[in-house]
């Protein structure tokens, strides 16, 4: 069973990208091969452009989108929202995410963001018929040590053990829903 993880920060020093790492770290407990994307690493056209889609790149990230049980996203807050290059890989990766299991982790200034995940979420469940992961990770900069260097690392317990929580949870839910998931015609014909 694969499980991929997104970062979808562009920050060079991205607290979000940190969050994403330790998930990764903690997937290793499981019998899961992870796939870790860092967007910073590919060339995106925004979505809408003549042949956006047609990019190798977005290739590349939607078949590990199609090839997952489960998919983790990691992205800072802008605005009340994801940011837009999170929004971007999921316009350009459309229908590979119908039916996928989804978790979230956040980076914020503050705290009083924290439901701003909720517009990706929602259009993720009504628009691809997503399973959303009922435990989602949301911190803020004094959540880790050596902010903004190379060195940076999840400091603060709370946020380290629901990072275990989404990372655990992914795991059991994407074995749970997986065989039913296959059967689906949606599933089943995929190209
Ligand atoms: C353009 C911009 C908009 C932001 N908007 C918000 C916001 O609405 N709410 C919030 O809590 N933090 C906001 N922030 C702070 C970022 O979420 C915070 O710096 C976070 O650590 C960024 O994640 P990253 O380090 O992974 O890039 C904003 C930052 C920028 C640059």
């Amino acid at each position: 069973m694969t499980i991929t993880i997104f970062s979808c920060s562009m920050h060079p020093m991205s607290r979000s990208y940190v969050l994403a790492r330790q998930a990764e770290e903690n997937l290793k407990a499981h019998d899961v091969d992870v796939r870790f994307h860092d967007l910073r690493d590919y060339d995106l056209d925004f979505c809408g452009q003549p042949e956006a889609r047609d990019n190798p790149d977005v290739k590349v990230l939607r078949d590990s989108v199609r090839d997952s049980a489960g998919i983790l996203m990691a992205m800072p807050i802008y605005n009340f929202y994801v940011n837009a290059a999170a929004k971007n890989l999921i316009e350009l990766t459309g229908r590979a995410w119908i039916y996928k299991l989804v978790g979230f982790m956040c980076a914020a200034g503050g705290q009083a963001s924290y439901m701003s995940v909720m517009n990706i979420a929602n259009s993720l469940m009504l628009d691809f018929r997503c399973l959303v992961v009922p435990r989602f990770v949301y911190a803020t900069d004094d959540a880790f040590g050596n902010d903004r260097t190379e060195d940076m690392f999840v400091e603060d317990e709370g946020i380290l053990e629901r990072l275990r929580e989404l990372t655990d949870m992914t795991v059991k839910l994407a074995t749970a829903v997986e065989p039913i998931i296959e059967t689906l015609p949606e599933r089943k014909g995929r190209t």
